[in-house]
């Protein structure tokens, strides 16, 4: 099924974990792929190979999207690159552990600035393109359950994730008469290196998996799947909605 025939996307911190699976997904049922992170390095070449060997076309823009400047040329120079863009999935995003009283400015700045600022600038330089071309487009974030539930000793991720929540329920609103959906995704507890501290602690793990209904960690491409889901057609009628993909962790019940 080509849902992304002729489409062209831009997925920020495409370069491993949940962005990578996403890019790949996109691009396995048909659109053009722009990659994004910090540095163009090995990976990088090594996802453009395997989406050239789907037939379709794929750049690597570098870019440090918590800098409001880098993000604005990312999204400009994606449009450049293929002559169009119609899907942002906003994947970039990153967590610092802290007991709240030692939370430097520094973390709080790299966490908000990262997982807040540079997706409100990427999508606000994106709806511009859209709005100057009257052109439709939708925009994927990659939030978290901790938009929604609490998260402790990471005080800076829950308020940037909750930020993304009240962003995607405005911004749909505001934008449904261009023609632009816009919807989080909210994944749980995801098999990425993000995680990798997590997955070597073996104790730690298991009271995770206790939490999760379906007692296992999600897979990036369970998430990609509902990245799809949103970027494509079938969704048409979808926007301002969050979806958890989390094995029922936001809203399990516990047997007493
Ligand atoms: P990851 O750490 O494996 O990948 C994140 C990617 O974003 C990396 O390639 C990294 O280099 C890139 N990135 C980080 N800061 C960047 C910046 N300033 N500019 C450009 N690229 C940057 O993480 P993962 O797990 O794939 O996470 C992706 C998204 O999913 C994040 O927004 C994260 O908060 C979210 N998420 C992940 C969950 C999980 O369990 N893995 C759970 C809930 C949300």
């Amino acid at each position: 099924m080509n849902r992304f025939e002729n489409k062209v996307a831009l997925v920020t911190g495409s370069s491993q974990g949940i962005g990578e699976a996403c890019a790949l997904r996109l691009a396995k049922e048909g659109a053009d792929i722009i990659l994004n992170g910090r540095k163009f390095d090995e990976r990088g070449e090594k996802l453009i190979a395997k989406i050239e060997g789907m037939g379709r076309k794929a750049k690597f823009l570098a870019a440090d999207v918590s800098k409001s400047k880098e993000v604005i040329k990312l999204v400009d120079d994606a449009i450049a690159a293929f002559g169009s863009l119609d899907i942002l999935v906003n994947n970039a995003g990153l967590e610092t552990k802290a007991d709240f009283w030692d939370v430097t400015e520094d973390d709080y700045d790299l966490v908000m600035n990262t997982n807040l600022k540079g997706v409100f600038f990427g999508i606000q330089t994106f709806v511009k393109y859209c709005k100057s071309n009257k052109k439709a487009g939708t925009i994927i974030n990659m939030s978290s359950v901790h938009e929604e539930i609490v998260f402790p000793h990471f005080a800076a991720y829950c308020a940037s994730k909750g930020g993304l929540k009240m962003l995607c329920r405005n911004l749909a609103s505001e934008l449904a008469p261009l023609n632009i959906r816009i919807n989080n995704v909210a994944p749980g507890a995801i098999t990425t290196p993000i995680n990798k501290d997590l997955l070597n602690n073996k104790k730690q793990l298991a009271k995770v998996l206790d939490n999760i209904p379906m007692s296992r960690m999600g897979k990036v491409d369970d998430v990609a799947a509902v990245v799809a889901f949103l970027a494509s057609d079938e969704a048409a009628y979808v926007t301002g909605s969050t979806y958890t993909v989390d094995g029922g962790l936001t809203y399990h019940y516990e047997e007493q």
